[in-house]
């Protein structure tokens, strides 16, 4: 019981929610309070008790696709820096010089010569983090260049990151639990959606005027796909068989057997597919959440990811990615396929993020709270929300939000 202590302790001296308050509205199966969705107080002890302790996602290794390339990326007030270094591996660092802590970049690029030079100073450090070098450092007229050893232990900080799926994750707190830990449940679960390589097709920013939490909710929210996006899915018979799939403490998702439930025969695909799967996967769709922020949807010719990084209580940034199967797509022969499955991807995320932006609106306003989850379709929703509560109100005990 000691969590629920320690927020109430909080809750006391701020104007956050109370577990009671927000457990009640779970249990009358109310979406979470308005307030959680507006409150910048809120938003930035999210980034202390949820950004800064668990696996978050900041963008796709497709950004900095060839070595040389430059990904900043802000993350509930985290400045980063993603890279790819000449030897082709992905990193990442606090965008911030170790001289006296300018942001090193503030726009994507690549690095000339594999090296970024810090606007204030000028000191340059190389992809791989070093110092190489720091103008006059030792105020000489005969020793421009600081020697290695004046160099030695002023490079960037890092951050502890992995890659899967083309994700790139950090843990900023540097001791969340092993990664492979965390995500073995959807790893194990996805084994015959990985029997090929996948080709990055194409990534996107977007900007949203809206909580990040909204756009969550909203990717496994099968209910919306016939009205919204009734060009994919285009009855709610379709969507009708959608199925809640809880993985984890942390991953939740939405899995329609059927597809969107169009002609079978016209869902059969005409891009080459993942081989390890059975006949009945091959028709699926399934929509992941990992919580808090990472967005994963699979078809059997087909992935795409949402990273959302939250930049104020109703400002979202979203780095949206997709994939195909195999290098093969990459020929001629696939241009047009390709190309249509770009543009309807897109299309689906302009038509949510009008619907979000609309949402958010609507959670400024007290009769937000007068709003009711159709339980049958919001499995998936209420799971995220149930997940948010737990983690960020410290109570770790499942059983405290149920
Ligand atoms: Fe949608």
């Amino acid at each position: 019981m000691q969590g629920i202590q320690e927020i109430d302790g909080d809750v006391r001296s701020t104007s956050k929610p109370k577990l009671e308050e927000v457990r009640r509205f779970l249990k009358d199966e109310r979406p979470l309070p308005g307030q959680v969705f507006r409150d910048e107080d809120i938003f930035r002890d999210e980034g202390k008790r949820i950004f800064s302790r668990e696996w978050v996602s900041v963008t796709c290794a497709q950004n900095v696709s060839k070595p040389g390339d430059v990904f900043p990326v802000r993350v509930a007030g985290y400045s980063l820096l993603v890279v790819r270094d000449k030897k082709n591996e992905v990193r990442v660092f606090y965008n911030m010089c170790t001289h006296r802590g300018a942001a090193l970049v503030t726009e994507p690029c690549r690095a000339r010569g594999g090296l970024l030079s810090c606007p204030y100073h000028g000191w340059v450090f190389s992809l791989d983090g070093r110092l190489s070098s720091a103008p006059f450092l030792t105020q000489s007229k005969e020793n421009p260049r600081a020697s290695e050893e004046e160099l030695k232990g002023r490079g960037l900080v890092p951050v502890r990151h992995v890659v899967w799926r083309d994700i790139v994750f950090v843990d900023l707190s540097g001791c969340a639990e092993p990664f492979e830990k965390r995500i073995q449940p959807l790893d194990e679960h996805l084994k015959p959606w990985t029997s090929e390589e996948l080709y990055p097709l194409s990534t996107n920013e977007f900007t949203a005027e809206a909580n990040w939490k909204l756009a969550a909710e909203n990717f496994v929210d099968a209910y919306h796909l016939p009205v919204v996006h009734s060009q994919i899915c285009p009855t709610f018979e379709g969507a009708l068989a959608q199925e809640s799939l809880v993985l984890s403490d942390r991953i939740a998702g939405m899995l329609m057997p059927e597809g969107y439930g169009s002609d079978p025969k016209a869902e059969e695909s005409l891009l080459p597919v993942f081989s390890g799967l059975a006949e009945e996967q091959k028709r699926r769709v399934e929509a992941f959440f990992i919580f808090p922020n990472t967005l994963l949807l699979v078809e059997a010719d087909y992935q795409q990811v949402i990273v959302l990084r939250p930049q104020g209580a109703s400002l979202l940034h979203e780095t949206f990615a997709s994939y195909l199967v195999t290098e093969e797509v990459a020929s001629e022969r696939y241009q047009e396929l390709r190309d249509e499955t770009d543009r309807a991807s897109l299309e689906i995320n302009h038509q949510d993020i009008a619907l979000l932006q609309e949402l958010q609106k609507s959670r400024s306003m007290p009769a937000a709270d007068h709003t009711q989850l159709a339980v049958e379709w919001d499995q998936t929703v209420a799971a995220f929300q149930k997940t948010w509560a737990r983690v960020f109100l410290g109570a770790e005990d499942v059983s405290e939000v149920e």
